[in-house]
């Protein structure tokens, strides 16, 4: 048995286990992100790890002892057993092409290896090498034969490697490796209602152009989308975020399509739509676009701009609800005055099962801020709810969504037994 205090006993355990790559001074950030969480990291570390970076940083930052070998652990007398035992998940930051290769044969022969083979809970693995070794069919088997197995890949980006080589083996930023370690972790441990589901959520704002250079936009940053693409990628569910223009980081394990117009918006959105269970649609989508772009630059001294024709563009919530056949779609209302009174009315317009309505005049609730104050108005509820960071409001808009579809599932439910009992009745 692990020697653990009672606060460690109340927290979620991450256990990070550190190979010889030379992004291993990267895994004390790593660390860092997971303990910002509300998490508990324990290190476990090679002999070529702590050639690189040394243990002192990690003991001293996680407040445990390092594992560094399979004896000597003040904690516990056979460390790979319980360290594996006691973690909820386990990340492997970095992990090298040998480290891959001695999981994928399940060989077991220095102390991260061994607590690996030792460790039934969720692995995540974020991969760093040069090159060469990445792209070596044998690294690209073992990678496929753990991801059959149910591991969790942080795959390298392109970059410049330590070894000069530039290409496929950097490791992944410190923020994409803490988002995947959460994600597996939170659904290791809390219920995943929205599994074998699929979610399309669109963010952002659009670009109309008015010509190669020049468009029309607004403010939108986006930030609401990606936080509640996270929180239905956490609940189990395979997400779609179809994206306007917006530099945020793409979130683990989501499927980002990235669009400009509201044109294309609107035609990615009811393809990807036609294949989902339900959809919430947060994108600022332009109401306007230009109706003849220029296919060249505008030239001020020839081509005056003094007036835009416009055109309005498709409504993709309206449509979107159109075909919904039962789905839940859930849209915003972005309002500046008479906010519930607008979002009753776009909820009626659009026919959706749900309008999230927010204040966008308010400091806490604006464009670009990181809090939101919202309100979910559905045909028979208005539900207030506090001013929260984004990320919380969207957990909220997330458990709203699954239970809005087990009503649905329950009224369909109720149909079919209907039918059947019809039908036995005839029979
Ligand atoms: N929306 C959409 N397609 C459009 C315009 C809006 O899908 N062409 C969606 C937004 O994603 C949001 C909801 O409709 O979920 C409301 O958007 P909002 O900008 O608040 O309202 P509008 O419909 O544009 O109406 P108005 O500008 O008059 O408030």
């Amino acid at each position: 048995m692990l020697h653990t205090s009672p606060n460690e006993a109340r927290m979620r355990h991450v256990l990070l286990l550190a190979t010889g790559g030379i992004a291993v001074y990267k895994a004390v950030e790593v660390m860092r992100g997971l303990q910002k969480a509300g998490t508990d990291v324990r290190v476990v570390m090679t002999a070529d790890a702590c050639n690189m970076v040394g243990t002192a940083t990690f003991e001293a930052l996680s407040g445990h002892p390092v594992a560094t070998s399979l004896y000597d652990y003040p904690d516990s007398s056979i460390p790979h057993i319980d360290l594996s035992a006691w973690a909820d998940v386990a990340v492997v930051v970095p992990a090298t092409a040998n480290c891959i290769a001695k999981m994928a044969q399940g060989l077991a022969d220095d102390v991260v290896s061994t607590t690996l083979l030792a460790c039934e809970k969720p692995i995540v693995i974020a991969a760093s090498m040069n090159t060469r070794m990445w792209n070596n069919p044998a690294t690209r088997a073992n990678v496929a034969t753990l991801v059959s197995r149910g591991v969790h890949f942080v795959y390298p980006v392109c970059g410049a490697l330590a070894c000069g080589d530039t290409g496929a083996g950097k490791l992944a930023d410190v923020s994409t490796i803490v988002d995947a370690t959460l994600c597996v972790l939170a659904q290791a441990t809390t219920e995943v209602p929205l599994e074998g589901k699929t979610v399309v959520i669109t963010a952002g704002p659009t670009h109309e152009a008015l010509d190669p250079v020049r468009y029309i936009s607004n403010a939108s940053s986006g930030k609401m989308g990606y936080a509640l693409a996270r929180a239905a990628r956490n609940a189990g569910a395979r997400v779609v975020l179809i994206s306007g223009p917006v530099t945020r980081e793409i979130p683990w394990g989501v499927n980002v399509i990235p669009v400009t117009s509201a044109a294309q918006m609107y035609d990615v959105t009811m393809a990807e739509f036609s294949q989902a269970d339900a959809a919430i649609l947060t994108a600022a989508v332009a109401d306007y676009t230009p109706a003849h772009p220029a296919d060249h630059k505008l030239k001020k001294a020839f081509e005056k701009l003094n007036q835009i024709d416009l055109v309005q563009t498709k409504d993709i919530l309206a449509s979107v609800s159109k075909q919904a056949q039962g789905r839940v779609v859930i849209g915003f209302a972005a309002e500046t005055n008479n906010l519930l009174e607008h979002a009753r009315l776009k909820l009626k317009q659009k026919g959706c099962t749900m309008i999230v309505a927010n204040d966008v005049s308010c400091p806490d609730s604006s464009f670009g801020s990181d809090t939101n104050r919202v309100a979910l108005v559905t045909s028979n509820n208005v539900e207030q709810l506090p001013t929260m960071s984004k990320d919380e409001v969207a957990t909220h808009i997330v458990d709203k969504l699954v239970q809005l579809m087990s009503k649905d599932d329950d009224a369909a439910h109720m149909v079919d037994t209907f039918v059947q009992l019809m039908s036995e009745a005839t029979e």
